[in-house]
């Protein structure tokens, strides 16, 4: 499907995948950004919305027409074989890419239309979690999670008590003073946990959080993972692991060659919010 300029007015029917299995058609307008015809109480619950989104490097499409809404407090497994599509879908989201084309909202904030002035506080809204960690070596484990604070100028107080309390919270509060090269690799995703959530973000985007961890590590971060989204927090893995897509309750989105190929919903305890 072609869409072509900011000023088109899309009348396409929109098919949403809601938890409950419900199908429900609306219209989406490029031009207000807004849903028309959406259900109000639907439409209050959704944090994420990906309106045929297209991704291309080049002539390479990385992601194919995926139109997909994520409800605020879901837990969302992104998989698919290597090269899917399931880090790049993470990286629109952040605006770590820009799309090639369609519309992405996030909590009704169109990122096509929003200034560069406004992107950081966008981010904020994500706390991110990749596969080799991304801790700055030369910083203490403490310094690694307080920059995330300073930028938005908290008071060193304030950053004391919250980088001490996310710590203990991931099992680290003992070292506050290491340096990432001195731990394990579960200990240093860990701490690149603590760093995604200091900033009590909506959503944490995790791609391949246990990629490079052993059973029982991975098992400590997908506990943490779960962990806060029991306390209310949206969480989307990209993961190929077999384990962790079969522990996890949930929706899985299975991507192939950039497309949404199927879906599979293993209801969470919490009763999800429907419309
Ligand atoms: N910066 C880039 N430049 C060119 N092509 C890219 C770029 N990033 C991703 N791609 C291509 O887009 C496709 C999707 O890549 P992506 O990294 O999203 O896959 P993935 O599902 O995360 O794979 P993996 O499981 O190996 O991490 C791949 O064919 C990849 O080669
Ligand atoms: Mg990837």
């Amino acid at each position: 499907m072609q869409f072509c300029g900011q000023h088109r007015k899309i009348t396409t029917k929109y098919l949403l995948f809601l938890l409950s299995g419900q199908t429900v058609f609306s219209t989406f307008n490029n031009h207000t950004g807004k849903t028309e015809g959406m259900n109000e109480h639907h439409r209050e619950n959704t944090i994420i919305r990906m309106f045929h989104v297209y991704k291309r490097y080049g002539a390479k499409n990385a992601l194919v027409d995926i139109s997909i809404d994520v409800r605020k407090n879901e837990m969302l497994l992104v998989t698919g074989p290597s090269g899917a599509g399931k880090s790049t879908l993470l990286k629109l989201l952040y605006l770590g890419e820009p799309v090639s084309e369609g519309q992405i909202l996030i909590e009704g904030i169109n990122l096509s239309r929003i200034s560069n002035k406004r992107i950081p506080f966008l981010r904020r809204k994500f706390g991110i979690i990749f596969q080799d960690y991304k801790l700055i070596p030369t910083k203490t484990v403490f310094d690694n999670i307080a920059m995330v604070l300073e930028v938005t100028g908290e008071s060193f107080r304030f950053i004391q008590k919250k980088v001490s309390s996310v710590l203990r919270t991931v099992g680290m509060e003992g070292k506050l003073n290491a340096f990432p090269p001195s731990l394990s690799g579960g200990e240093q995703q860990r701490v690149a946990v603590a760093r995604a959530v200091v900033g009590d973000p909506k959503i944490i985007l995790a791609d391949e959080p246990t990629g490079s961890l052993d059973s029982e590590s991975a098992s400590i971060i997908m506990g943490l993972l779960k962990g806060f989204h029991d306390r209310g927090t949206t969480v989307i893995i990209a993961t190929h692991d077999h384990e962790i897509i079969r522990k996890t309750k949930g929706r899985a989105l299975y991507l192939k060659e950039g497309s949404i190929q199927s879906e599979d919903v293993k209801p969470t305890k919490k009763r999800p919010i429907t419309i």
